[in-house]
């Protein structure tokens, strides 16, 4: 045994989005060319962030504008922040937004002030892994409250009232959802919200995708809070405005009187790590006045993306999807006999070392993996997208029929 042993905390942090790359990265190094569909980041893909935010970034820097940052975020970002939010119809103050680095460091800061070991945090299953791994570091649990893949990926408020204990402390809510692309209807959000206030939970509402939808309407959480519900709300410039480069996210506050305790820890928390980056803080206050056209043709290219990633799933013998309607992301399934095939990383990973094509295996986001989900990232152009459907219709096709034999 090594003298320099990691703490225990880091065992169960796992992030199987990037975790997985490294397979992909043998199959590289013998010569391969990947087409990566396991991560959420536009700018592999030729997306690039609007001019004017670039400028303005561009110009913080030339103008001297170096140095850190306040640790809760510059003024003009946060005054921003705080009027596009309050048109939307959520209640919040400049005095409630802390720019973060990310929405990843917002949560990091929010878990770290809240939780004590052993509380315990519902989480979506499936849902983006981040919070799992904050709980799992913090030594919390996380519950998980089941999205129904034949509801859409919808969850339910019963299910989700049934797990609740003393030591309930939070409740994330990502809407819409990575990695399912389901948007929550206002009816559920006010099912969920009713739980959370029965039972005086925070709400965690993850609304980095909410200006990515194909149809129906997103709602903001925080919209439905009343008086009575403490609600963070978590956006960033990373894929709402095509930047995830940059790390500049940010929390907003409703009814931050009932949390003033809490507050002041996130933000004893935020001094100590100094400040998200500044020069792209500038970028916040012309990125969130930019007329809405600018995500025009954005959204023309993705929504033939999800289309055609829809028709052509479904078309395969033995897999299946349901339609997102926010998002970039598509939870599919192989039909894996109920394991009888293997698992849904074996087969992620067998398709990896077959064809050249990189999904993450549903398990990364906490479905059961021999339920055979995985996901994929349908941010490719058409083209690219069609040559990888046909490699896992043929990959699909003779993987099922191999081990079909086998098992008879
Ligand atoms: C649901 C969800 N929340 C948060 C994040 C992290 O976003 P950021 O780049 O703002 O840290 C991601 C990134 O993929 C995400 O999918």
């Amino acid at each position: 045994m090594s003298y320099y042993q990691p703490a225990a905390r880091t065992q169960n942090y796992k992030y199987a989005i990037r975790n997985i790359a490294v397979e992909a990265q043998k199959v590289e190094a013998a010569g391969r060319k990947v087409t990566y569909l396991n991560i959420g980041d536009p700018i592999l893909y030729g997306f690039q962030p609007p001019q004017v935010m670039i400028d303005a970034t561009a110009k913080a820097m030339r103008d001297g504008l170096n140095g850190y940052a306040p640790s809760v975020g510059i003024l003009a970002a946060r005054q921003a922040i705080a009027d596009e939010a309050n048109v939307r119809g959520i209640r919040t103050s400049v005095d409630d937004v802390i720019i973060t680095s990310g929405a990843s460091e917002a949560a990091d800061l929010i878990f770290t002030a809240l939780l004590e070991a052993g509380d315990e945090v519902l989480v979506p299953s499936p849902g983006y892994p981040l919070y799992s791994a904050i709980t799992a570091k913090l030594g919390a649990v996380e519950i998980k409250y089941r999205q129904n893949p034949k509801d859409d990926w919808q969850p339910d408020a019963d299910e989700l009232r049934s797990l609740i204990t003393p030591r309930t402390k939070l409740l994330v809510i990502i809407n819409p959802n990575n990695p399912t692309g389901a948007l929550y209807s206002k009816e559920t959000l006010e099912s969920l919200l009713q739980v959370a206030r029965e039972h005086h939970l925070i709400v965690i509402a993850d609304e980095v995708y909410h200006k990515l939808i194909y149809d129906g309407v997103h709602v903001p959480m925080a919209t439905l809070a009343g008086n009575d519900l403490p609600v963070f709300t978590m956006e960033s410039l990373s894929k709402n405005y095509l930047a995830p480069g940059w790390r500049v996210g940010w929390m907003t506050m409703t009814n931050a009187h009932l949390i003033a305790d809490l507050k002041a820890a996130i933000r004893k928390l935020a001094d100590a790590r100094l400040c998200s980056p500044l020069a792209p803080q500038h970028a916040v206050a012309p990125a969130l006045q930019m007329n809405a056209g600018y995500l025009a043709p954005t959204m023309q290219r993705l929504r033939d993306q999800r289309d055609i990633t829809f028709e052509k799933i479904n078309s395969i013998q033995g897999m299946n999807c349901t339609k997102p309607q926010g998002a970039f992301y598509v939870m599919a399934q192989v039909d894996l006999q109920q394991g009888e095939l293997g698992t849904d990383e074996e087969f992620v990973l067998a398709l990896l070392r077959e064809k050249a094509v990189l999904f993450v295996h549903g398990s990364g986001f906490g479905t059961v993996a021999t339920d055979g989900f995985f996901r994929i990232v349908f941010l490719p152009d058409v083209e690219t997208l069609r040559d990888v459907y046909g490699r896992v219709a043929d990959f699909t096709a003779s993987y099922r029929e191999a081990r079909l034999v086998t098992v008879k």
